[in-house]
């Protein structure tokens, strides 16, 4: 299968990770991205696009093999659906099951069906007795979660009682209703699992940094670093993982009609007995998780990508380097507050085999490097040890140029 056309939608971190394995597999011969960035420009086609219907017309018009999903925005829209009306291949769920992500009381339905480990919870609306709920999860931090996509912003975790309920009543007034969950302690990890009706594929587990500040401190960020593998995940909790969640769920997911072909993210919290519970489930690569996860597939990446969309992954073999990999995100001032676009960067280094610099708020004007988003870039190094890893990751980041921006200096400091 020589010479695939790709392709990838979404335009972050993660989806010039996509694009960068993506030019390094052999099966791959012509990749487009919708609607990319800077970094993807290098080495794919850009097309601007609107909704998802332009993504469709796209996919057909450049006649590509088949269709890799970046967010799940699209995916939860019909992507895939609308997709597999026109006979193309995507890798991403279609909208039934991308409510994994799209609705966290669907995911925990789901979960309770197939005895899959997870913090129990109250669902409130407005009939609900909200103090008699809250007096249920008292002793621990209170978890409210919106039920809907909101873009990162849905979670609250506070031991302010107040704060617990009137994010509750809020999230009630605008949405119907909301869930209040058990707080679960311990570690989390991020675990990719590749699937499709054939079988599944678990990438190596990787840890995310979410808070903006060195210390876990400041406010919730989309990640500010990643590394992988995590040394949490442990054998021990590898096999509990199979065996309590990625069996079932790869059970639940591929015995409907249409089965789940694409990534799904399990975000776990592994307890002081190494017991792992789902915190949530994503339909889609994490940002910045992908970037230090693509790295370490030893295959081909668009074989890889293209089983999945094809319900073939369990005739393909897949291998991992047993290297480290970890990735620093340079965000733009004010991140993740509103930030100022456009501002002049420079002194970007070059990707090698061992390090890539992935572009994420990035745009090119009149052959000038210029910042576009929140999330700028990351920097990632693959090497033999963790510390070496960081070691390499920081020497790229400290080149780049881009007034006010900020970084995280402790990336990997759990493991190393
Ligand atoms: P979510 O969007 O569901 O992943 O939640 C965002 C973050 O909130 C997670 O990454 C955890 O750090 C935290 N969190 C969510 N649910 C729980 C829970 N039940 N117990 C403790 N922390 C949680
Ligand atoms: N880095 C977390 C996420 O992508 O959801």
């Amino acid at each position: 299968m020589a010479g695939m056309s790709v392709l990838v939608v979404g335009g972050g971190g993660r989806e010039h990770a996509l694009c960068l394995g993506l030019a390094r597999s052999d099966s791959v011969g012509e990749i487009h991205c919708a609607p990319g960035n800077a970094g993807t420009a290098e080495i794919a086609t850009n097309h601007p696009f609107s909704d998802v219907s332009d993504l469709i017309h796209l996919a057909f018009q450049l006649d590509v093999d088949f269709v890799v999903a970046g967010p799940e925005a699209p995916l939860c829209e019909g992507l895939a659906d609308q997709l597999a009306k026109m006979d193309i291949p995507c890798f991403g769920p279609v909208a039934a099951l991308a409510r994994l992500e799209g609705s966290k009381l669907h995911a925990k339905q789901v979960m309770q069906s197939n005895n899959v480990p997870t913090a129990s919870f109250h669902v409130l609306d407005s009939s609900s007795d909200i103090d008699a709920a809250l007096d249920d999860f008292s002793g621990d931090p209170w978890v409210v979660k919106r039920d809907v996509l909101a873009g990162g912003k849905g979670v609250v975790v506070t031991g302010d009682r107040a704060e617990a309920k009137s994010f509750i009543e809020e999230s009630i007034d605008s949405d119907g209703q909301v869930l209040l969950e058990a707080f679960l302690p311990g570690d989390e990890a991020s675990m990719l699992v590749i699937m499709d009706a054939s079988g599944y594929v678990c990438m190596p587990a990787s840890q995310d940094h979410k808070r903006e500040f060195e210390g876990d401190k400041g406010r919730n960020t989309g990640g500010m670093g990643a590394y992988a593998p995590a040394p949490v995940y442990t054998d021990d909790v590898k096999m509990k993982t199979i065996d309590r969640i990625v069996e079932p769920m790869h059970r639940a997911l591929s015995q409907g009609r249409v089965p789940y072909r694409g990534v799904l993210y399990v975000g776990l919290m592994i307890d002081e007995m190494n017991d792992p519970y789902v915190v949530e489930f994503n339909v889609r690569f994490g940002d910045p998780e992908c970037q230090i996860t693509i790295p370490l597939i030893a295959s081909d990446l668009g074989e890889l990508l293209n089983a999945a969309a094809n319900d073939n992954l369990a005739n393909i073999d897949v291998e991992f380097s047993n290297k480290h990999a970890l990735t620093v995100v340079l965000a733009a001032e004010n991140y993740p507050g509103p930030v100022e676009k456009g501002r002049i960067i420079s002194s970007v280094p070059d990707s090698t085999h061992d390090s890539w610099v992935n572009h994420a708020g990035t745009k090119v004007e009149n052959g000038q490097l210029l910042s576009n988003g929140g999330r700028v870039l990351s920097c990632t190094a693959i090497a033999d040890s963790l510390g070496h890893a960081a070691d390499k990751a920081y020497a790229l980041i400290e080149q780049i140029e881009l007034s006010g921006s900020h970084y995280r200096r402790d990336v990997g400091h759990k493991a190393l």
